[in-house]
């Protein structure tokens, strides 16, 4: 039998304290599906100023923490401390000066912060600072994305001898390859990485810091978070110049197709919705149709087809080209939308106009709303992620679960999840386009919704399929699992 290991998670976010997209729900998710195989896990996060103390009852543990950073600095923390509702300690590093901010990495203007370089290089170094004063003994240091880039490179470069942690391996997963950590060379001597590690094989490019390139080339494994978005990364078209560097890793860097936290996701057990249901009984969902449908404002009835979208207003996510597609959906058809979301602010200020331009017929939400969410999901009856690139994708999986046909591009973790609607037989979850194009995406919105208008039953048989179908962690922790134990020392 394989032994136990001793997980440590280091993430810049983490569900249910702090959000902004899907890293947090596997960040939330993963370590309870990794304990419940049997292992050790914590999870390490920086202490926000919105993260809320009394509610997770979190309390002081561990101070004051001195951090030794580069340029002689050292700073000075606190460690906090809870326990999530499975038992996994977590612990919050507190600094004022870096994290007593509402929101992790920018602005209320969407600009980022001018101190990220800083704050998320102390943060590695103090999560890893903490392991060491605590004796956490970690087999595996698993980090995720740009924020936590440093850690394998703190962890080969400063502790490889540590009586604590010269014994871990390291993780870095990537769930966004658009973020690297970008920074000005002006940056670099506080991360005390050492002037030598400064080399277009490691740190630097065009002169500057890449984090999330030097995190991969020290990390002993790197993995994204579907199996096509690994294959898409290795290219020039979707690497976003990390294509070298992550082919450098040969196998050991791949996908992991996310799974679900079907306990915050099941229209059987919501809680967020006015109505439940499931495949034995739908009539749920049409009473969280027509709540949605009032709550948007929009002409209550269950015959117009709904589409539905959360999202962040990224370049990734596709919805410059969806904003004009909905405007010649509403010339051309009886449909309605839902948009719950935000981010850049053209994209906001265009979103938010809908609604007074098509009363009735199109509704949005900007801002960010966990139980609106929820009601999206389960009141829409499509639901489209015209991405142009989707390392996983949380919502097309949620979709499905809630009978909700998924809409999609035909790429990453998308292409993995959505299986094609084929006329003649009825067969497939959803439908989905190559192009991104307002052309591509408008024919194929017109094709799902002629298929409701036109093949009810293939939309009944689809919606079933869907509800059907489940992509539990405990699938994709079972494949993390082996692949720790490939890198952890003996
Ligand atoms: P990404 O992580 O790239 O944003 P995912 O599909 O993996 O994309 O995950 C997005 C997650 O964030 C989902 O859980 C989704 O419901 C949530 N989300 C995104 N925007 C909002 C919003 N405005 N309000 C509530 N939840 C949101
Ligand atoms: C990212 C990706 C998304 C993925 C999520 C969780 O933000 O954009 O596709 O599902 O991380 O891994």
């Amino acid at each position: 039998m394989k032994r136990k290991l001793n997980i440590v998670m280091i993430a810049s976010e983490c569900v249910p304290y702090v959000k902004t997209g899907g890293l947090a729900d596997v960040v939330g998710a993963l370590p309870k599906a990794l304990k419940k195989m049997g292992h050790e896990v914590c999870i390490i996060l920086p202490y926000y100023r919105s993260i809320d103390r009394s509610k997770y009852e979190i309390s002081q543990y561990h101070a004051p923490m001195g951090v030794w950073m580069g340029a002689n600095t050292q700073e000075w923390c606190a460690v906090n401390k809870t326990e999530t509702e499975d038992g996994v300690p977590v612990y919050f590093i507190e600094h004022d000066r870096f994290f007593a901010r509402d929101r992790p990495y920018n602005d209320s203007n969407n600009r980022d912060y001018l101190d990220n370089a800083e704050r998320f290089a102390f943060f590695s170094r103090a999560a890893l600072q903490l392991c060491i004063d605590k004796n956490i003994q970690a087999d595996i240091l698993h980090a995720h994305d740009w924020p936590t880039a440093l850690v394998p490179a703190y962890h080969k470069l400063w502790h490889w001898n540590s009586s604590v942690l010269s014994k871990a391996a390291s993780v870095l997963t990537i769930h966004n390859i658009d973020h690297q950590g970008l920074f000005g060379r002006d940056h670099y001597e506080y991360t005390g990485l050492g002037w030598e590690n400064f080399t277009s094989e490691k740190f630097e490019q065009y002169n500057g810091i890449n984090y999330l390139k030097g995190g991969i080339y020290f990390a002993d494994l790197v993995n994204t978070v579907s199996p096509t978005y690994a294959v898409e990364t290795r290219s020039t078209e979707l690497g976003r110049g990390m294509q070298t560097p992550l082919n450098s890793k040969g196998e050991y860097y791949l996908g992991i197709l996310n799974g679900v936290d079907y306990t915050e996701w099941s229209p059987e057990k919501d809680p967020h919705l006015p109505a439940k249901y499931s495949t034995r009984s739908m009539k749920g969902k049409a009473k969280c149709k027509a709540a949605l449908q009032e709550r948007f404002g929009l002409k209550v009835d269950p015959k117009i087809p709904i589409v539905g979208i959360v999202s962040r207003f990224a370049g990734q996510k596709g919805l410059d080209v969806l904003y004009p597609v909905i405007h010649e959906a509403q010339r051309q058809m009886e449909i309605q939308f839902v948009v719950v979301g935000s981010g850049d602010k053209q994209l906001e200020a265009q979103y938010m106009a809908l609604p007074n331009r098509y009363p009735g017929k199109v509704g949005s939400f900007i801002g960010y709303s966990n139980p609106l969410a929820h009601l999206v999901e389960a009141g829409s009856d499509f639901f489209v992620m015209p991405s142009r690139f989707e390392p996983c994708g949380l919502n097309q999986l949620y979709s499905l679960r809630y009978g909700t046909l998924p809409i999609v591009r035909s790429t990453g973790g998308l292409a993995d999840t959505v299986e094609q609607y084929n006329e003649q037989t009825g067969e497939g979850t959803g439908f989905l386009f190559k192009d991104l194009s307002v052309g591509a995406l408008f024919n194929t919105i017109g094709w799902a919704v002629s298929t409701w208008y036109d093949r009810p039953k293939h939309i009944k048989a689809m919606i079933k399929r869907g509800m059907a179908q489940r992509f539990d962690w405990d699938r994709s922790v079972a494949v993390y699992e082996e692949w720790y134990h490939r890198v952890v020392r003996p």
